[in-house]
């Protein structure tokens, strides 16, 4: 690819560490960061307070919520603040419920389509860290680095639970396991901008890393 963007894109599955990495990345090389599953998070906190039922894409309901909303991201090292309306949402949107909804909507090519020019025109400005899905194949392929991220899934929900237990949450191991591998499938089965690594992303397994190892070899190829 010819004009390439100075910026690195992360793309992973569900708890591989992707926040946690992109976050210090970017602290490394000073640039923002921009984890864009809390964009996702925040359609489904706008449809979760709507009420909507049925709870489909085409319910002319849920399309005129989509229609009209008004996100903005305000970026900084140490992660952006989502303003939902001139609200800002950014503590409200790590909750089980509002990721559940987060992962059935991400699959509606309306949605997608909502979020895409406010990724983009972030990705465009350059000196950034993105997270998410489609990163380096959709939102900014021309990331000068692409990371693909990849752990077992066993060790993936062993991290979120601990996560989950450090915010005063318990869950169990099981259903933990369970909900993320119901996540890789969705996020890999759906027919728009599946979770795909770019065909010149490096691949990162991080199950046996400790997040400085991972930001350490992450670093040293930018
Ligand atoms: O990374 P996360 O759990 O905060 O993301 C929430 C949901 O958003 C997740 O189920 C997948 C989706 N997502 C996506 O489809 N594309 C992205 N670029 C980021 C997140």
């Amino acid at each position: 690819m010819s004009h390439r963007i100075e910026s690195v894109a992360i793309d992973g599955p569900a708890s591989s560490g992707k926040s946690t990495l992109a976050r210090e990345v970017a602290h490394h090389l000073g640039f923002v960061f921009v984890d864009t599953g809390s964009l996702y998070r925040t359609v489904a906190l706008a449809l979760l307070s709507d009420q909507n039922s049925p709870f489909n894409e085409e319910n002319p309901k849920i399309q005129k919520t989509l229609s009209n909303l008004n996100i903005s991201v305000i970026p900084s090292p140490s992660g952006a603040r989502i303003t939902m309306s001139g609200l800002d949402v950014t503590t409200h949107l790590r909750t089980e419920e509002v990721g559940a909804v987060a992962s059935r909507i991400s699959a509606w090519p309306s949605v997608r389509k909502a979020l895409f020019d406010l990724q983009r025109s972030m990705a465009l400005k350059g000196k950034i860290v993105m997270d998410g899905r489609d990163i380096g194949t959709v939102i900014m392929p021309e990331a000068r680095l692409k990371i693909f991220l990849e752990a077992d899934p066993t060790v993936r929900a062993r991290r979120r639970v601990d996560d989950l237990r450090q915010r005063g949450i318990h869950a169990s191991y099981e259903t933990v396991l369970a909900d993320i591998l119901e996540r890789d499938r969705r996020d890999r089965e759906r027919p728009i901008a599946p979770l795909v690594a770019a065909k010149d992303a490096l691949h990162l397994d991080t199950t046996h890393l400790t997040i400085d190892e991972a930001v350490r070899w992450i670093v040293d190829r930018y």
